[in-house]
């Protein structure tokens, strides 16, 4: 390979950009909503509690993985060992699939943009304004190429001087309009009971559901299994301390999952009246439940278009990261340039995604299992894949390359300080939870279980 592989920078630009990854729809709208139908309080606990131990263990042991070999998923796990390269092709699998349909609802956000923008806030919050959108078949088919072409572009300048530079200042800004919202929508009459729904836990709320979907959303949300933290860690210099990276990238992605959740469930119980039924309606919550809100708001136009901003700003990150996954397996595979490889994975994105834009209107009858094009996308990935791949990582780091190996590539710049408890974890604790995990989530996503 004559190319060098090119580098983040440093510290704050690996951190920014994994955690640019990390950030995302996820942590915006389905952490807020799973937060409310999962009884508040004790789902905000449970989840954190789970994030520091378990997520971090995942997110140490694939970033390590990345750095140590300096090669994107499908070649690390081979480089590791030879009978565990069929992981990284599975891990490879869920980027290609998700970045296509990932891209339909970035282009939804580009959308509402525009509406804000537009001075359309008002008609926004009509309840047939959002459906009426997605099922027509031009106009989001155009939203989604702007988008997914949006992404290109940024992965076609590189690591450095593309991603990191994006990264840099769009994670901060996002940061920023986060708490400006949250804070504006507490002061909503109403809004602190919601407050106090979302932070005070109520233990007879908790179930074993509690904590396998809040186990569920921490792989989405820190962006495991999937193998773009292996490809981020093969981009990271060897002397930037992994541990503490690991520890800001997850600080950052639960803080936003935290402040997202206070910047729409007050909202929405001052809104419905304390009705937390309202906050589980899915796809409807960001784009139907969220315009009434705003329209009902003083200045909500403003905080509209500064939400679906912010919006953007961390679909786009996350989009990145999943394109130059992409984008990076097949470098490692080929002989092929960036250029003509950007070329490939975008017309393959398009050629994916624009079945999944048109499963919400004209192809609306093609139906998996109860799915539509966009949902068979979402449960092969999430439901299914990643908790394999989750759980074969543990397998594979616990048992065949063993601990000791990760804890070394951690140590390379002094103490790993939690290496007892990252040895425990993969072995033993994070085997059995992802499990269930997948067993959970299948029955639930083929409705033989109802939760
Ligand atoms: N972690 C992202 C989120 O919370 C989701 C994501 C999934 C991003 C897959 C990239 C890849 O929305």
């Amino acid at each position: 390979m004559s190319e060098k592989r090119s580098n983040f920078t440093g510290k704050i630009g690996f951190v920014l950009a994994a955690a640019g990854s990390a950030v995302g729809l996820g942590n915006i709208w389905r952490f807020p909503y799973l937060a409310a139908k999962y009884g508040g309080g004790i789902f905000l606990l449970v989840y954190i509690a789970l994030a520091v131990t378990f997520g971090f263990v995942l997110m140490c042991a694939e970033v390590a993985i990345g750095r140590k070999t300096g090669l994107s998923a499908i070649g690390a796990y081979k480089a590791l060992d030879k009978r565990f390269g069929f992981v990284g092709w599975l891990a490879s699998i869920v980027p290609m699939i998700i970045l296509p349909y990932y891209s339909v609802i970035g282009g939804w956000v580009t959308k509402y943009i525009s509406v804000y923008i537009s001075g359309q806030a008002h008609a926004a919050a009509d309840d047939s304004f959002f459906g009426g959108f997605i099922s027509s078949p031009i106009e989001p088919v155009g939203w989604f190429l702007l988008f997914i072409g949006i992404t290109a572009l940024i992965v076609l300048f590189g690591v450095e001087k593309g991603i990191e530079r994006v990264s840099k200042w769009m994670m901060p800004i996002l940061a920023i309009l986060t708490v400006i919202i949250a804070i504006y929508g507490l002061f909503m009459p109403g809004a602190i009971d919601g407050l106090i729904y979302y932070i005070k836990p109520d233990f007879s709320h908790f179930s074993a559901t509690t904590v396998l979907a809040a186990m569920g959303q921490l792989f989405y949300s820190m962006s495991l299994a999937m193998g773009i933290m292996i490809t981020y860690g093969s981009y990271m210099k060897k002397d930037i301390k992994l541990e503490s990276s690991v520890r800001q990238i997850e600080l950052f992605d639960t803080g936003i999952a935290f402040l997202a959740g206070l910047m729409i469930i007050p909202a929405v119980f001052a809104f419905s009246g304390g009705d937390p039924e309202v906050l589980s309606k899915g796809a409807g919550l960001m784009f139907i439940t969220l315009p009434k809100v705003f329209d009902s708001m003083t200045g909500g136009p403003v905080i509209g278009l500064l939400f679906f901003v912010m919006v953007f700003f961390a679909a786009l990150t996350s989009s990145i990261s999943l394109m130059e996954t992409v984008v990076s397996i097949i470098k490692d595979k080929t002989k092929l340039g960036r250029k003509t490889i950007c070329g490939i994975v975008f017309a393959g994105s398009v050629a994916l995604g624009i079945p999944s834009s048109l499963g919400n209107g004209l192809w609306s009858h093609i139906k998996i299992a109860n799915f539509d094009i966009l949902g068979v996308f979402d449960f092969a990935s999430n439901s299914v894949i990643m908790p394999i791949v989750a759980l074969l990582t543990c397998i594979f780091v616990g048992y065949v390359i063993k601990p000791q190996a990760i804890i070394e590539e951690i140590e390379l710049t002094g103490k790993f300080t939690a290496k007892k408890m990252f040895t425990v974890i993969i072995k033993y604790v994070a085997p059995i939870f992802i499990v269930g995990i997948l067993i959970f989530s299948v029955l639930e996503g083929l409705g033989v279980i109802k939760v």
